[in-house]
């Protein structure tokens, strides 16, 4: 707390016309905020002249006040040093028990989000699934241009945002989408959401009600389910393989409100939903008016082909809402990403998201549309894919080297991660947590299972911040751990 602070607190709570002295006043009102942490162990007090000055008292009695806080045990101070909160103060045995949390403080909504919350504490690490190579970001240019937007120009875009966010950065995104990924829209129908979990609530806020249920696939991401469960919606998982979402004659049966698709490169296995069951899916969605919600994380990532094209881009019938996140193609922290939805939601779906979340970063979008427009995504995407793809192959490599037949791994040239599996059983418990003490973070695929059946677990194995020599490395170690859990110590 600054000087000024510190004194303007103070000012409040003096009571000028008490029968009890200023100088016990602020002797108690010191003690008070030093025993409830306000003002913390070791921190400086303002001096007694500017303090006086300040609250219109008198020295003496700020410095007689000081004085008994010191002879107290609250302060230290030595003349031309200054005064301060001693390391150690005195708390107040009820200051602790105010802190604690009743048994019932957390609410059954609550428990339920903490219960399922399997978002990863862990951020160091190698192996850690889904993050890009922050290093490899070109800042210089991405500093230049957000510069551009906090000097003159900032008081333009200082307010809340309105509409679905920045309108350049809403036809830049309309345009790069047309061309990348074949998505069919107008400017007005894409929205900036603050990452996709943030789409994901407005879509579930806003179009399902308590009891709807809505079709995941099994395995995916932890975080849509969570959602769900959160917003008191049933999720259906729907088993995934080879093809994609296996989404049968049943699941189309309960009239589902929502599907939720990655269909261009399903998270975590890699799969891309075949011809036949994207027409299935798109027919039906026509047909029996459900959404679907096509999360496209990652799509750019695609290092021996072109990515399949987006769900939306051949839906006919207005059912599709299209996800896409600069998490992985920029860095997470940017925490920015956008929905393209159909025109029949648009206005809807614009003053949910201003109402719910009241959105800003205004001079943010501002650099991600020239980011975008002047070409600086597309040739960072040209840098980083040949990277991404020499980590994944390295890692192949490695991975087959050591281990041979013991494991198989999801196939696919594209993304961030691979998903492991052992052929014959192992302790992952075990191999998890010693990997663990070696800096091998293995992050295990049952964390996005939601189904209570039997699931074939494995671990999901990111390598995009992991330059090829720490692949060989992590590696190495993986495999040092593996033979001491599965053989016994040798
Ligand atoms: C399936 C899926 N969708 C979206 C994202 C990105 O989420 P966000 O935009 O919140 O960073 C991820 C990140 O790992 C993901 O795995």
């Amino acid at each position: 707390m600054t000087a000024s602070l510190i004194g303007e607190r103070i000012q409040d709570l003096l009571d000028r016309r008490s029968a009890v002295s200023l100088q016990q006043q602020l002797y108690r009102h010191f003690r008070e905020m030093i025993e409830d942490g306000t003002l913390r162990p070791s921190s400086r007090l303002p001096s007694t002249r500017s303090l006086a000055t300040q609250l219109g008292v008198s020295r003496i009695t700020i410095v007689a006040a000081f004085d008994m806080l010191t002879a107290d045990g609250y302060l230290v101070g030595s003349i031309g040093s200054g005064t301060f909160v001693v390391d150690r103060p005195p708390i107040r045995s009820h200051t602790v028990a105010t802190r604690a949390v009743p048994p019932d403080a957390i609410s059954l909504r609550g428990q339920l989000i903490l219960s399922g919350a399997s978002g990863l504490q862990q951020r160091e690490g190698a192996f850690l699934p889904g993050v890009p190579d922050v290093a490899a970001f070109p800042y210089a240019v991405w500093q230049k241009l957000q510069n551009r937007y906090l000097g003159q120009h900032l008081a333009q875009l200082s307010g809340y945002a309105n509409g679905g966010g920045y309108l350049p950065l809403r036809r830049s995104l309309a345009d790069y989408l047309r061309v990348a990924r074949g998505v069919r829209c107008n400017p007005e129908q894409v929205l900036v959401t603050m990452g996709t979990q943030q789409s994901l609530d407005l879509i579930v806020r806003l179009l399902t009600d308590a009891n709807d249920q809505v079709c995941i696939e099994n395995p995916s991401h932890w975080a849509g389910a969570l959602m769900l469960k959160s917003l008191g919606v049933r999720s259906v998982p729907v088993n995934v393989d080879r093809e994609g979402i296996d989404m049968r004659d049943q699941h189309y049966a309960m009239n589902p409100k929502l599907v939720f698709v990655t269909p261009s490169h399903q998270f975590p296995l890699g799969s891309i939903l075949s011809s036949s069951r994207r027409e299935r899916l798109l027919r039906e969605a026509a047909q029996r008016n459900f959404w679907i919600v096509e999360d496209d994380y990652d799509s750019e990532l695609r290092y021996d082909q072109a990515p399949s094209p987006s769900l939306q881009g051949e839906d006919s019938s207005g059912r599709v809402i299209y996800l896409g996140t600069f998490s992985k193609v920029m860095y997470p922290g940017i925490r920015m990403s956008y929905m393209v939805v159909p025109s029949s939601l648009v206005s809807s779906m614009v003053r949910g998201l201003l109402s719910l979340y009241r959105p800003g970063h205004l001079p943010l979008q501002a650099a991600l549309a020239d980011f975008i427009s002047d070409g600086h995504l597309t040739r960072h995407l040209i840098n980083v894919r040949p990277l991404y793809a020499a980590r994944q192959a390295e890692l192949r490599k490695c991975l087959a080297e050591t281990f041979g037949d013991a494991i198989s791994l999801s196939s696919g040239f594209a993304g961030l991660h691979l998903t492991l599996r052992f052929r014959q059983a192992v302790d992952l418990d075990a191999l998890q947590a010693q990997a663990a003490k070696r800096d091998v973070l293995l992050r295990r695929l049952s964390a996005f299972n939601h189904d209570v059946g039997p699931f074939e677990d494995g671990f999901v194995l990111g390598y995009g911040a992991l330059s090829q020599d720490d692949i060989g490395t992590a590696v190495k170690r993986l495999y040092e751990v593996y033979q001491t859990t599965h053989n016994g110590p040798c």
